[in-house]
């Protein structure tokens, strides 16, 4: 038997894995790329092509990728009949991971797991992720779909279809920036959990909805929807030192603060909060900008903790008017690029992933027969 590495909670600074993806030792880069480049001289479509082919697209390929990606925005109409049937109570979340699951069964390249048919799932998942979300958010607020834009890139059809208006263009680049910065995050518990799926050779769109599910929880995609419960649990300018300083007392988890890679700074976070002050144009949006400073402040200095992602993307995404419920969807409907290069990338190489376990059990002893167990 082999001998088991030593254990780490959490996995904390083990290496699982080989990427050429993404690497986090130097800021953030996909495939070499500084992320803030990327957001400066990029769109979200070139990154996920980047993503998922490889290489930052020439003209001609952006333009076959947004043809492809632009005709594979509908979904198959037993699908679009879940959102009615579900509950209202339904979260936004678990139904885009049931529609996903769904999309699998009208998908012909489903089980096929060669390079070129995971390229083209993972184009067709990009595509139609958004359309689940806007759609049934639609549906759930009594409203009709709105059919998705050709003429539209990623951010800005998104936008048309939640609210069927011609989006601003200072709309389209902030959330165009918070997807790039969303899109991928080298081994993060969700792309983890996707590779482990994928590495028994099941197929793309199981680890995508595996993926999802690991996404939810508040110690990872769930924190963007908890962000504004902070801010308004900090209650504003005048009493967010106080709650700071009382929550951390009662040792509580600010969401939005923290990380288990970067330990002295999120540089996406740094990229995103611009996009926020600049998104703060009324009197009450600039109140939650303070107090999301005063609880930096007293975050960096009593517990040496600062932002990650999750701090800003919630407060733009309520900035730009968004329900609360869209935003780890939103999260989902970039980082599917991430989970689908790296499914690909797991399968084009692949290996079992099956760890051992430090087992803390009873002692070896022996069965005693039911009618002696007393
Ligand atoms: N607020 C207050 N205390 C915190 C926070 C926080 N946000 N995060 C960690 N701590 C404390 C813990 O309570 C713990 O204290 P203790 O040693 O006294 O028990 C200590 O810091 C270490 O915490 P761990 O959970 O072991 O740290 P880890 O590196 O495993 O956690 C994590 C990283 C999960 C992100 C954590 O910082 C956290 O829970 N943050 C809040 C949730 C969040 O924002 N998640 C988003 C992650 S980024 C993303 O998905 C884009």
């Amino acid at each position: 038997m082999v001998t088991p590495a030593p254990y780490s909670p959490g996995l904390e600074g083990v290496v699982a894995g080989p990427t050429a993806i993404s690497s986090v030792e130097d800021g953030l880069r996909y495939r070499g790329y500084a992320v803030g480049d990327l957001c400066t001289r990029a769109t979200f479509d070139e990154v996920a092509y980047l993503l998922i082919h490889g290489e930052l697209p020439k003209a001609k390929e952006l333009q076959g990728f947004a043809e492809r990606v632009a005709m594979a925005r509908r979904l198959p109409e037993p699908v679009k009949q879940l959102f009615p049937a579900m509950p209202k109570w339904s979260v936004p979340l678990d139904l885009l991971r049931t529609a996903v699951s769904a999309l699998a069964h009208f998908d012909q390249d489903a089980a096929d797991n060669s390079h070129e048919a995971n390229v083209r799932k993972a184009e067709r998942l990009l595509a139609q992720m958004p359309v689940i979300i806007a759609d049934q958010h639609r549906v759930n607020a009594g409203l009709q779909p709105i059919a998705a834009r050709q003429d539209l890139n990623h951010s800005a059809n998104f936008l048309w279809m939640l609210r069927g208006v011609e989006p601003t263009a200072e709309d389209v680049k902030a959330l165009d920036v918070s997807l790039i910065l969303y899109a991928e995050h080298e081994f993060n518990a969700s792309t983890f959990a996707a590779r482990v799926i994928v590495s028994t050779l099941s197929d793309l769109h199981a680890a995508v909805v595996g993926a999802i599910g690991a996404l939810k929880g508040p110690l990872h995609g769930g924190a963007n929807e908890k962000v504004m419960d902070v801010l308004k649990s900090a209650g504003g300018p005048g009493t967010a030192e106080a709650w700071t300083h009382a929550a951390l007392a009662r040792k509580e988890r600010i969401m939005g603060f923290g990380h288990r890679v970067y330990k002295s700074g999120d540089v996406r976070a740094a990229i995103l909060k611009d996009y926020c002050v600049a998104r703060a144009v009324t009197p009450e949006l600039r109140d939650w900008e303070t107090t999301a400073e005063i609880i930096e402040g007293i975050m960096a200095s009593q517990k040496g903790m600062y932002p990650n992602l999750d701090w800003p993307a919630g407060r733009l995404y309520h900035a730009m008017d968004l329900e609360i419920p869209l935003y780890t969807p939103m999260f989902a409907m970039s980082r599917i690029a991430g989970w689908a290069a790296h499914v690909i990338e797991q399968l084009d190489n692949n290996r079992l992933i099956r760890p051992r376990a430090l087992y803390t059990g009873a002692p070896a002893r022996d069965v005693v027969p039911l009618a002696d167990r007393g």
